[in-house]
């Protein structure tokens, strides 16, 4: 070979040889390690969504040793609850729909970064570390208030 032609290569293979290995690693993320994006999962008449479980009793539960769900519930322009209070190094499910338009949900310092459809349940799990105070807002514009749009989760240390 002459050496344009291994420069050639040089080019050509990387090429063909990262999209390859980037679609086996997304492969083998979403379907060997059942890694997903926060996914929507149930379904709800958004219209009864404060009648419908586990909306009906929006808060805190604890579900086993360190183990918490959340379930919270957005609407023009606030939060049910404002506010949720959990011992430091809880691993925390939210569970969240909204019941009139779409809102959003990020918690500070988490990755939880939830769209609120109305109908649609949503999901995202954070564990807190440390003690303090963890601020959530609202992140989809949703009328005048929007800005209002917000809570706190506080961390008790033990
Ligand atoms: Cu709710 Cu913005």
């Amino acid at each position: 070979m002459t050496r344009d032609q291994l420069l050639e290569l040089g080019w050509i293979l990387p090429s063909i040889a990262i999209p390859t290995s980037m679609l086996v690693a997304l492969l083998v993320t979403a379907f060997g390690m059942g890694i997903h994006v926060p996914s929507y999962t149930g379904v709800i008449d958004p219209r009864l969504a404060a009648q419908t479980p586990p909306f009906d009793q929006p808060g805190l539960r604890q579900v086993g040793p360190d183990q918490y769900q959340a379930v919270l519930l957005a609407q023009i322009w606030y939060f049910q609850p404002r506010e949720i209070r959990v011992p430091v190094g809880a691993q925390v499910e939210f569970v969240a729909t909204s019941q009139d338009v779409i809102h959003g949900l990020r918690i500070q310092g988490t990755n939880v970064n939830l769209m609120l459809i109305p109908g649609q349940v949503a999901r995202a799990s954070a564990r807190f570390a440390r003690p303090g105070e963890y601020l959530f807002v609202c992140h989809e514009y949703c009328g005048v208030a929007h800005h209002t749009m917000a809570g706190k989760i506080i961390v008790e240390p033990r």
